[in-house]
């Protein structure tokens, strides 16, 4: 099977997740477009009933297009789920997201949601999170400095992110870093926490405790993957 058709096995999956009267957190990135388009034919042609935050400029155009409501995040008072893509994903359910340079409204619309719901093919399924180059979006101002902060405190290359005419710009008008730590990051939380301390960071593309369900698709169909409660 081809990539595409995962990505959309499993985009599609996750909309049981979702039912009228929901509030619903979307996410950003050519995985959950595919979600994106099921609850727009499901609000035109079934009457699904919902209110969508989105997590990027893109999500919101494409959400519009679809005729989903959409309204601020602040104009709620939380949210019942988010679904959204993913990086990578380890055995704890620990993310690297940031791909799509959407990190810190995906993680603020993540923090916000009573139940996360991540949908990924089976390239994204890892042992350990850092093969993907690791996310962290950082201040123009005084870049380089936090680049080397960012370099220091992992000892990895990092690299800004280039856009078409020099660095890219996030939504939020940022930069992004891409840390090349390789499959080493053990302890996601606490290297979260090491970089967030760096002043000019100001978010990192590492999901820590945020993930509840991981729908993967792979040559054997769509699993549900569901975090065991510790709590
Ligand atoms: C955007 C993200 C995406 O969710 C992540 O990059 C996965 O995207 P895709 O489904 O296109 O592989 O974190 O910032």
């Amino acid at each position: 099977m081809d990539v595409e058709a995962l990505k959309a096995e499993a985009g599609i999956a996750a909309c049981t997740y979702v039912t009228s009267g929901m509030k619903v957190g979307l996410g950003t990135g050519s995985t959950v477009k595919y979600t994106i388009l099921e609850l727009g034919r499901r609000v035109r042609e079934d009457g699904l009933d919902i209110v969508g935050v989105p997590t990027s400029l893109a999500t919101e155009l494409l959400a519009k297009e679809q005729g989903i409501a959409l309204c601020e995040l602040d104009e709620l008072e939380g949210l019942d789920v988010v679904i959204d893509g993913t990086d990578e994903f380890d055995p704890d359910f620990q993310l690297i997201k940031g791909g799509g340079a959407a990190l810190l409204r995906e993680k603020i619309v993540a923090q916000s949601s009573a139940k996360m719901v991540v949908v990924a093919d089976d390239r994204k399924k890892v042992q350990c999170l850092g093969a993907f180059p690791l996310p962290i979006e950082v201040t123009p101002f005084s870049y380089g400095t936090t680049l080397k902060a960012i370099q220091e405190k992992l000892g990895c290359e990092a690299n800004i992110r280039q856009g078409e005419d020099g660095p890219l710009v996030t939504d939020n008008g940022n930069f992004i870093i891409d840390a090349q730590t390789g499959p080493t990051i053990r302890n996601p939380a606490h290297t979260e926490a090491a970089l967030l301390h760096i002043a000019g960071v100001v978010q990192v593309g590492l999901f820590t405790n945020m993930c509840d369900v991981v729908i993967l698709a792979g040559a054997d169909g769509v699993s549900v993957l569901e975090k065991e409660d510790t709590s």
